[in-house]
């Protein structure tokens, strides 16, 4: 990863001016070095090289996932992202995942740090089993949580920033979390580090929302599951993208944890009890791989509504960038109309 640039503290300039579309005095851009305080999220087999990649070279923070706890797959995807570009990028640590298997979770830190990896995402799990670790070789760590408590305890345990999940976002949810509107103010209040907001966010006006609210980042899942260089089978983007606003559903199924996916038929009768739930390994094959929209509730978050076409990942940040100073203009407007 490249060094990391240090943050300019000056004013906010104009929006109207050659740098317009420079993020003065954020706190993400510094940490991570990248153009745009937009991340895409880790997500299981679609955060690897060809997205990374792509997000990178558009001026994001592409992130790749390491849920596979495989070195070789770590590696492999790695070193093609190494080859893809010379933007920074980021690694996703999901504690509960890697700590399953506890050599090769070793094998898999000692490996990156080796790599002079410089901004790691920590999830699923207790950050504190990686900081000192991860600081002492002075990585910047940023913990992704879904509760106040979670940022609160995250802050605590050492890290530079959190990701704030919203019960907007897809995939596996936390019982007691609540959406971004009042989570992000909640955050904001109780902690000094920077915030990166999940979770229903698809362009520039949820970008600039989720900064008057609190964040100075944004991270979107489903938005990159629907691009042009997200690895999934097509009948998944399309999904996605036919999808309306009350198109996902939260699925309670213990022991398993709660899930917001696609409210497919499927979906629908394994949430009544109606149907067997299939393991969620399964969605891997029969969805990302076969396009088996059907059968199975591939992860979504109510951003679908959003979601309109499959665009290149080029498209997705430059629209988001420049709708975010748009927004910030007409909201600037306000006060100085001229
Ligand atoms: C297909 C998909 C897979 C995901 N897999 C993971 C995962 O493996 N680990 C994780 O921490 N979050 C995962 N998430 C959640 C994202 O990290 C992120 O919090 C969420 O997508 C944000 O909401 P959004 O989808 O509305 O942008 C996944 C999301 C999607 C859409």
């Amino acid at each position: 990863m490249n060094q990391l640039i240090s943050g300019p503290c000056g004013k906010m300039r104009s929006p109207s001016s050659k740098e317009a579309n420079v993020f003065h005095g954020n706190r993400v851009v510094a940490h991570t070095g990248v153009a745009y305080p937009i991340f895409q999220a880790p997500m299981t087999f679609i955060a690897r090289a060809p997205l990374v990649a792509a997000v990178a070279e558009a001026g994001g923070l592409g992130l790749l996932e390491t849920s596979s706890a495989d070195l070789n797959v770590t590696t492999h995807e790695f070193t093609a992202i190494r080859k893809a570009t010379d933007k920074p990028f980021g690694v996703n640590l999901p504690v509960q995942m890697l700590k399953r298997d506890l050599d090769e979770e070793k094998a898999i830190i000692a490996w990156l740090l080796d790599q002079g990896i410089r901004f790691v995402t920590t999830s699923a799990g207790d950050p504190s089993r990686y900081i000192e670790q991860l600081k002492n070789a002075g990585v910047i760590v940023y913990h992704a949580t879904a509760t106040l408590h979670g940022a609160i305890k995250a802050v605590a345990a050492g890290v530079d920033g959190v990701v704030v999940e919203g019960a907007e976002s897809a995939g596996i949810r936390n019982p007691d979390e609540i959406h971004s509107f009042a989570l992000l103010q909640a955050v904001r209040e109780n902690v000094d580090v920077p915030i990166v907001a999940a979770g229903g966010i698809v362009d520039g006006r949820g970008m600039a929302a989720a900064f008057a609210l609190g964040a100075e980042g944004v991270a979107m899942g489903t938005r990159f599951v629907a691009s042009a260089e997200s690895p999934v089978h097509a009948n998944y983007k399309d999904a996605i993208v036919a999808a309306p606003s009350a198109g996902t559903l939260i699925t309670d199924l213990p022991p398993r944890a709660r899930f917001r996916g696609l409210k497919t038929e499927y979906a629908i009768e394994a949430h009544e009890g109606r149907r067997e739930r299939r393991p969620t390994r399964s969605v891997l094959q029969d969805l990302y791989i076969d396009g088996d929209v059907d059968n199975t509730s591939g992860p979504a978050g109510e951003s679908s509504g959003l979601i309109h076409k499959v665009e290149t990942v080029r498209q997705i940040i430059d629209d988001t960038v420049s709708g975010f100073w748009r927004e910030i203009d007409r909201l600037a407007a306000l006060r100085d109309p001229s």
